[in-house]
């Protein structure tokens, strides 16, 4: 029970080492600490966390509550903006109202009598060990009100002088960027109309030189597919608040009489020892969600760089017969089996089967596809429209757009207003009788453009264009419930909590370049588990950076994801075919631990090694990636320390042959590299093990057992 034990007002929160104390008292709810946990004893809280008052300040400290108020004195982004249409409204102060807790929940209704206003809060400690927070704006007057934000804040502590943020662009996402906090403002914003490639609603706030295992780290993410802004304030009053919300367009959200705004859920967590206990978190979240698919990923092979948009029926069986020889369990048609679809300049939103190339519908593919025992996957880019199309023909009206202007176009596109629920049946219909005709048991949902100008009955429209999104989607898979769904947006423009909830894959990026890969996927693996990664073994050659790598480091890259392949593998060598089904029959057998262990990443010294790994939940058995991916400087690198491990446990560590890995200037290697080692995991851990010298850009795999 989150009683009142520290004060009047004062509840505590507490889940296994951790512990939220809010103060109900003030205005709106304030979080007043998150971290680690308080313990029992809660006496005499209330009166230690009564802030000193400045000579030269106002004779009060505002509350720095979840929805702070500029009205009250709070120097910083107040969490409610709005006004009405004569002014009014914009600097509201709420009382509190009603407060209902129990162990791991609490909500709070505050109100302003005065602009007629009521917020409501929702604090939820899940059992993944996430807090989710959310407010709701209700218009209780018998005006409208125009809300301009509304921010959830928490504070971290002035000790959280450091920050990571994620930059990025399409095939380069999850660019970590390291930034020192100080008196002023971090702003990250996004404005894409969807996720983005370049700035995820995410933030890490930790003491100084947090690593992977080591620091303590504060971090907020908000659960949102559309626009965003994540804010860490460091006033000169000392505090540092982090605030997130959906970022809101001007007029966006006019609440009309009796009408509410709901923010997304924003999902925060703590660690005290590094980011891997702040994945640890939010993979379990995902992982304990209802939509979360616990059965094996199928290794999946996409058409999409081998043929591009030449659909030719001989070739594609010839590639579901090479697939269905190598072990692939999945075969997906991509973009261009669609009416007018030749290229990229024509054909979205015609979502049937292009007579042209398909004279009998996909059946023959399919029925090839069933046959050889594989499942069979389909490409939509549901929310678009080609100019050049027979839907934009027939409704021009259905574009999310100001017709007024010229329209701004995206690899020759317009956004579709899913807002509209004209619009959405439309799609709805189209997909379902895909889904419904045909054995389909897999959709890529792909989404290539940025929302510019995306005007909703002449209104701002993004927010009802994420919801129109949400909804159609829910709607498609309450109808298939065995459809898998992925979340794709030129590559990774669009993965955040709230879409992983509606899919159960995400396309990392287009950049199939394993050196490239390495680092996104390691960015990816901060808030998201590694069967949600869908991961693509690539041809020799990139097609987006041009860069040639082994089939080693490919293979090594891609096999701790779900696993796919993105090659044309009819021009695969035998000895490359043969040696992808040995890797693919690898990765099923690893599969299992790969898709439901303890996702680590290493810390190393080196900045040319990147390592990570994955440990069963009883800790008896890892596999590891050590990857080099730059020449080091040194010789040798330092040794590897293995987080996770059980110290009591003696593990039996092996190289795992996995396309010939030893390539290097190495005249011997450790002996441990050919023959194994045992050793106990108190070692691995302090002094760890000296790697092998393999050549830039390249990868080894280690299997430990517990003996
Ligand atoms: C962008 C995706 O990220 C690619 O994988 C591919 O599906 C293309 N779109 C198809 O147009």
């Amino acid at each position: 029970m989150a009683a009142e034990q520290g004060g009047p007002g004062i509840r505590v929160l507490r889940s296994s080492g951790f512990s939220v104390v809010i103060d109900t008292s003030t205005p709106s709810p304030t979080v007043l600490y998150w971290g680690a946990d308080v313990g029992d004893d809660l006496s005499g809280l209330a009166a230690i966390v009564e802030p000193p008052i400045s000579q030269g300040s106002l004779d009060v400290v505002a509350p720095a509550s979840i929805t702070p108020e500029h009205g009250s004195g709070y120097p910083g982004k107040p969490g409610l903006e709005g006004h009405r249409a004569n002014g009014s409204g914009w600097a509201p102060r709420f009382q509190p109202a009603d407060v209902d807790a129990d162990s791991s929940r609490l909500s709070c209704i505050s109100v302003d009598a005065i602009e007629q206003l009521e917020l409501h809060t929702e604090i939820r400690l899940e059992h993944s060990g996430l807090l989710r927070l959310r407010v709701s704006v209700h218009n209780t007057a018998d005006v409208a009100y125009n809300v301009a934000a509304l921010r959830v804040c928490v504070p971290v502590p002035a000790r959280a002088m450091e920050a990571l943020s994620f930059a990025g662009r399409w095939t380069n996402e999850f660019v970590p960027i390291r930034e020192s906090l100080r008196t002023g403002t971090l702003s990250v914003e996004n404005r894409s109309g969807r996720t983005s490639h370049d700035r995820m609603p995410t933030i890490f706030a930790g003491t100084p030189a947090f690593t992977e295992s080591s620091g303590e780290v504060w971090a907020a993410h908000l659960e949102w597919s559309g626009n965003s802004a994540v804010t860490v304030e460091s006033s000169p009053n000392g505090r540092r608040i982090v605030s997130v919300e959906e970022l809101l367009l001007p007029g966006e959200i006019v609440l009309e009489v009796g009408a509410s705004y709901e923010t997304p859920w924003v999902a925060l967590a703590y660690s005290p020892d590094g980011i891997n206990g702040i994945s640890d978190k939010f993979h379990a979240e995902l992982r304990g969600d209802s939509s979360h698919r616990s059965t094996a990923r199928p290794v999946t092979l996409n058409i999409w760089e081998a043929v591009y948009f030449d659909h030719n029926l001989d070739t594609l069986r010839a590639l579901a017969d090479r697939s269905a020889e190598i072990g692939v369990e999945r075969f997906v048609v991509d973009d261009g089996w669609f009416h007018g679809r030749r290229d990229d300049h024509a054909g979205l939103g015609d979502w049937w089967v292009d007579q042209s190339v398909w004279p009998e519908g996909l059946w023959p593919i399919v029925h090839h596809v069933a046959a050889l025992g594989m499942e069979f996957g389909l490409w939509f880019e549901p929310e678009m429209v080609n100019p050049d199309s027979d839907l934009f023909r027939a409704h021009p009206e259905w574009v999310l757009a100001d017709t007024r202007y010229p329209p701004v176009l995206g690899r020759h596109q317009l956004v579709l207003d899913l807002g509209e629920s004209s619009v959405r049946a439309y799609l709805f219909d189209k997909i379902d009788g895909l889904l419904s005709s045909y054995p389909i048991s897999y959709v890529k949902w792909d989404m290539n453009r940025v929302i510019v100008h995306g005007s909703h009955h002449g209104r701002a429209g993004v927010h009802q264009q994420t919801l129109g999104l949400y909804a159609l989607l829910d709607e498609l898979r309450a109808a298939h419930p065995d459809v898998e769904f992925e979340t794709c947006a030129s590559g990774g423009g669009r993965i955040d909590l709230a879409i992983l909830r509606k899919t159960s894959r995400a396309w990392t990026s287009d950049c199939n370049d394993p050196l490239d890969r390495q680092r996104i996927q390691r960015g990816f693996s901060y808030l998201f588990p590694p069967e949600y990664m869908g991961a693509h073994i690539g041809g020799p050659v990139s097609h987006t950076t041009k860069r040639r790598h082994s089939l080693a480091f490919r293979a090594g890259t891609a096999f701790f994801g779900h696993l796919g392949i993105e090659w044309n593998v009819l021009n695969a060598s035998a000895d490359e075919t043969a040696a992808l089904a040995s890797v693919i029959a690898q990765h099923k057998y690893f599969r299992p631990l790969l898709h439901a262990g303890r996702a680590l990443r290493f810390d190393h010294s080196n900045p040319a090694v990147l390592a990570h790994g994955v440990i069963s939940e009883d800790q008896r058995e890892a596999l590891v990636s050590y990857a080099v991916i730059a020449t080091p400087e040194s010789l040798m690198v330092e040794s590897l320390l293995f987080p996770g491990l059980d110290d009591a446990v003696r593990y039996r560590v092996e190289v795992i042959n996995l396309v010939d890995p030893f390539h290097g200037a190495f005249r011997h290697q450790p002996q441990w590299t050919s023959q194994g080692v045992s050793v106990s995991g108190r070692v691995l851990r302090t002094m760890g093990i000296q790697p092998p010298i393999i050549d830039a850009e390249s990868v080894v795999l280690l299997h430990l057992r517990a003996e």
